[in-house]
């Protein structure tokens, strides 16, 4: 065995303190106060006792206690606080927090904190690699990640998959690609009065607003397209638009599919926008953040036929392949693209062979191996497991909204395509039912059994949950139900009797 190599196992030789006759280093006050075994010890009896608390849903969300609020009041501390009563002060604050990982939270679109990518990471912190550079074999799982999940998703295996800390920056990354396709010498020149724009639909996530703004093609070359009745861009309109626009002189950068919208879970169709795409020469992008998984599932698959066709792609394993955040994967088909995006050559990174650097092939510089969670939990669960994880989130969707259906009190936005089913409280004798439900995802959130926030879909305001943990089963999906039309009929009643 190579001698410089470390000892792979826990507790193996030189685990506890420094190594006979070595000489202290002025950092010596970095070093933890009690053995790194007591204090691995306690960090893993908080981790375990998290989640148990996250296997059966709570009966609510704690306050914040005085003492945790006194703690986060305090200044700069300057002494330094024994690592064991620091962790029991740490473990009361995550308590008092709002985890996403619960099986009620069905806010936003949540993440579920699987356990063994809490252990990666842990274990990727620890290592503490930088993959701006060649990291050996740290670079080869970033890109063996990579591979498995365009796989997963039915992308073709050799895209360049750069891991990102979410949907934001991988969207604002292959949109950078785009512009450089189409407008290749505005890296160098700005954008010197070139009229551009980029399509989506009026639901795509802001994070496309974002991008545009940051990329210097500005706001207003946003063109948002309508939507037809179960909220999916209408490609007719796309075709206008991008035909318009050619008419004009503006250059088509990029159109963007959303395979699976925040707001209600629609699915553009991905290949009648690549036609059009294709026949124009435009850049397809398709912003699968939230529900690319679904692809995996074969009774949902045909939703997203077209997603191998498109130019760049992306999908957060930190959404519904339930990892902890940040992990995003920015897939780009044909791997010049991201070099002529953001290859450079600066003094600080000499480059002594023909491979890139990954700072080549990215937007950031010091870059952690965030691969490692979904690497580690696709070889542990293999892909199998999630591809029934996730089929279990969209049957739970289905049978949430069956469920609502059946009551009068209650409004379903739609049929599910994906797993966010938005619906409201539609009580007799309530006139004002946007102001109603959005004071009720309030009191819901108050009430903490379970976590909903509201949305508003064409004016009108819902309350909008998202099914994509592991954890949740039926139960906790339609506790929702429960709660809902419990504390909507409160308040509905306080409401009559304030008016009466
Ligand atoms: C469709 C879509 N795209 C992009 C994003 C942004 O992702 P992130 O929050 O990881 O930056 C989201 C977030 O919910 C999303 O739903």
């Amino acid at each position: 065995m190579n001698p410089d190599r470390t000892e792979p196992l826990v507790g193996g030789a030189g685990l506890d303190g420094a190594a006979e006759g070595t000489e202290a280093p002025d950092g010596a006050g970095l070093r933890l106060d009690v053995g790194r075994e007591a204090a691995l010890a306690r960090a893993a009896a908080i981790v375990g006792g998290a989640w148990r608390s996250f296997d059966r849903f709570r009966p609510g969300q704690p306050a914040i206690d005085d003492r945790v609020r006194e703690l986060l009041n305090v200044g700069l501390p300057e002494a330094p606080t024994p690592v064991l009563d620091a962790l029991n002060d740490v473990s009361r604050i995550l308590d008092e927090s709002i985890a996403q990982p619960r099986p009620r939270y069905f806010a936003f679109i949540g993440s579920s904190g699987l356990e063994i990518g809490v252990i990666a990471d842990l274990l990727a912190a620890s290592y503490d690699l930088n993959l701006a550079v060649d990291a050996a074999a740290a670079t080869a799982v970033e890109a063996q990640a990579g591979r498995w999940v365009a796989a997963f998703v039915g992308y073709p295996a050799d895209c360049a998959a750069a891991f990102t800390s979410g949907g934001t920056v991988s969207n604002i990354s292959a949109l950078a690609a785009a512009r450089e396709h189409a407008l290749p010498r505005v890296r160098a020149e700005g954008m010197a009065g070139v009229r551009a724009a980029v399509y989506c639909s009026r639901d795509a996530h802001y994070s496309i607003v974002r991008a545009v703004e940051m990329l210097g093609l500005g706001a207003n070359s946003l063109r948002s397209l309508p939507v037809d009745s179960r909220r999916r861009m209408v490609p007719e309109a796309l075709a206008e638009a991008i035909d318009a626009d050619l008419r004009a002189g503006i250059v088509p950068v990029a159109v963007v599919a959303t395979a699976g919208t925040t707001l209600t879970g629609a699915v553009d169709p991905i290949d009648t926008i690549a036609d059009i795409c294709s026949e124009r020469g435009v850049w397809l992008h398709v912003d699968g953040a939230y529900g690319l998984p679904a692809a995996s599932v074969s009774t949902h698959a045909p939703l997203f036929v077209g997603v191998s066709r498109a130019d760049s792609i992306c999908v957060d394993a930190h959404k519904w392949l339930y990892v902890p955040k940040p992990c995003s994967v920015c897939m780009v088909r044909r791997p010049g693209d991201l070099i002529r995006t953001f290859g450079h050559d600066p003094h600080y990174l000499p480059r002594d062979r023909a491979q890139q650097h990954a700072v080549d092939m990215t937007l950031e510089y010091s870059r952690p191996l965030r691969a490692l969670k979904l690497w580690l939990a696709l070889r542990t669960h293999g892909a199998a497991a999630f591809r029934a994880a996730i089929a279990g989130n969209l049957r739970q969707a289905q049978l949430f909204h069956n469920e609502v259906t059946r009551y009068e009190d209650l409004e379903v936005f739609d049929e599910p395509q994906l797993s966010v089913v938005p619906f409201r409280h539609v009580p007799p004798g309530v006139r004002d039912l946007d102001s109603h439900n959005r004071r009720l995802a309030l009191l819901i959130q108050k009430d903490g059994r379970a976590w909903v926030a509201s949305a508003v879909i064409d004016g009108r305001v819902y309350l909008r949950p998202s099914f994509v943990n592991f954890r949740s089963t039926d139960t906790d999906v339609l506790s929702l139900i429960d709660i809902a039309r419990e504390l909507g009929a409160r308040l509905a009643h306080t409401g009559t009797l304030r008016r009466g």
